[in-house]
Formats: C-alpha cells, structure tokens, sequence
C-alpha cells in the first residue's frame, strides 16, 4: 500500500496486541495510515485487516526492535511506501523481572531489557529520522511507565525500572536534538492497563491507557517537547 503526500502517517511498534493495537486502531479511525511495525507477521497482518476492515488505512511491517538489522531493514521498506512520517510511537516493550531483585539481576538480563525497552526506541526513532524531518512538526512518543521515574523505581523490577528510566533520559535528549527541526518528543506513563503485561486486575481499559498518547500523537500543543506526561497533565520525572 503506498502513501499520498496529503494522508499522515503514523508507525506505531509492537502493534499487533495491547496498548499498540489500540493505539494503531485509534490513529487509523482518526484519518492516519497507520503502519504497524511487529516481530510476530502473522498477528500483524490480522490486525491490519481489522483495521482496513473498520475503513482505516494500514499496513504491516516486520520489525524486532533489538535488532539492528531488523530496524535497517523495516525503515528501507518503509520508504518504499511512506514520503514522510508523522506520528511514532515507540509502544513495544517487555516486563520480564519475575523472581528477580536489583540484588539477583544478571547483566544479561539487563542487557536484553535494555536492547528492547531503550536501545529499540533510540535505533527506531534514528531510522526514521529522515522521514520524520519530511513531515510538518512530526511527534515522537515513547511510551514510558511509572516504574521509569524516579519516585518509582523498584528494586523488585529491576531490568525495567532502568530500561524507562533510560528511556525517559532518552525522550530529554531527542527532544533537546530534535527541538530546531520541530519535531516535539514526549514520554508517555499510561497507568495501570489491561493487557498481557498488565493483567486482568489492571485498572484501565486500553483505550484509556492509551489516552494520553494519542492525545500527544494528534492534539497536544506541538510546543510541548520533552516532557513526561500522565492523564495528559506533565508529571515530574
Ligand atoms: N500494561 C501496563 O500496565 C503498562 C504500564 C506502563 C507501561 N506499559 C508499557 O506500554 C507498552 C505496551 O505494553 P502492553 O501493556 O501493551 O504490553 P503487551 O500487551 O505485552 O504488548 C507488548 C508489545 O510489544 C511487542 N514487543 C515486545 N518485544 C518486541 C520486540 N523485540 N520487537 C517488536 N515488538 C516487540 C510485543 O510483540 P509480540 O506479540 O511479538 O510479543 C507486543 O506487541 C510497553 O512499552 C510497556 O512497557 C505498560
């Protein structure tokens, strides 16, 4: 499927389940092709035809955010078929500090946390860089936590905690870089959600987890760079 320049375009990760879906859902029903970027094709491609199937315009692209390669490769092909971007949501992430304390946690387990959850939005976000520069006042948003700031770092989520925590330092950094291009960068804590990583017993539903970056990705004043936001209000990091 290839882009008209006057369609925006938005690259949401991890867009197959969870906060992404709904994410990729939501920007599509709002006008937007929406190219979802996942490491699993085949639940990708059911999702965009769920998406094309509700009359919004979508498509799949294979991404694993810890390879480099596969980020190289997924922005190649992504050029074949967009002009520019204007909206990317860095949504994919693990949780996987079960058993493990600050004490336990191996330097491998830190290293495969971070090549996802921070490495994976930095190689993304560089990638696109040339498209996104192609938009008008494009909008980056990585999707953060809670455990990421610094009144919520725990020593019993020890890979993640400091995967956001980098992610959020990140966020300061493009938007600080990315500022003279106007392109706004934000960090996003969704809250407590219900999803595979949240669970059953979370709080929110996906479409209020996601609120708050769709309201960034879409609404917010582009002014507002490097920020980290909750419920659409900015929050200390
Ligand atoms: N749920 C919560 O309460 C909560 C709270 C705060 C922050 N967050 C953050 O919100 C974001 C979305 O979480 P979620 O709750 O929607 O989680 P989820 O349902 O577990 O979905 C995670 C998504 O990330 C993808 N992913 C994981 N590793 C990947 C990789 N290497 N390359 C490409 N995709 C990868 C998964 O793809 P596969 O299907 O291939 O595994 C899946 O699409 C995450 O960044 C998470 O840290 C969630």
């Amino acid at each position: 499927m290839s882009s008209n320049s006057a369609e925006k375009v938005a690259l949401v990760t991890g867009a197959n389940r969870g906060m992404g879906l709904e994410a990729a859902r939501q920007l599509a029903a709002r006008g937007y092709h929406v190219v979802a970027a996942v490491r699993d094709e085949a639940s990708g491609r059911q999702a965009v035809r769920e998406i094309q199937a509700a009359g919004g315009r979508a498509s799949v692209l294979s991404m694993d955010v810890s390879s480099s390669d596969s980020i190289a490769r997924a922005v190649e092909q992504l050029h074949a078929f967009a002009d520019r971007l204007d909206v990317l949501i860095n949504n994919a992430g693990i949780y996987p500090d079960e058993g493990l304390s600050i004490l336990t946690l191996p330097r491998v387990q830190l290293a495969r946390t971070l090549a996802t959850n921070t490495i994976g939005p930095l190689e993304v976000t560089q990638a696109c860089l040339p498209l996104l520069r192609r938009a008008r006042q494009a909008r980056v948003i990585n999707i953060s936590s809670g455990y990421g700031q610094l009144s919520g770092l725990s020593a019993d989520v020890p890979s993640y905690c400091l995967s956001k925590l980098a992610l959020n330092g990140l966020t300061i950094m493009l938007a600080d870089a990315l500022r003279k291009d106007q392109i706004a960068v934000n960090a996003v804590c969704p809250g407590w959600v219900r999803t595979d990583m949240g669970g059953a017993g979370a709080t929110l539903s996906v479409e209020e987890g996601v609120d708050t970056a769709i309201w960034l990705a879409t609404e917010a004043p582009q002014e507002a760079t490097g920020h980290l936001f909750r419920n659409r209000q900015e929050v200390d990091w």
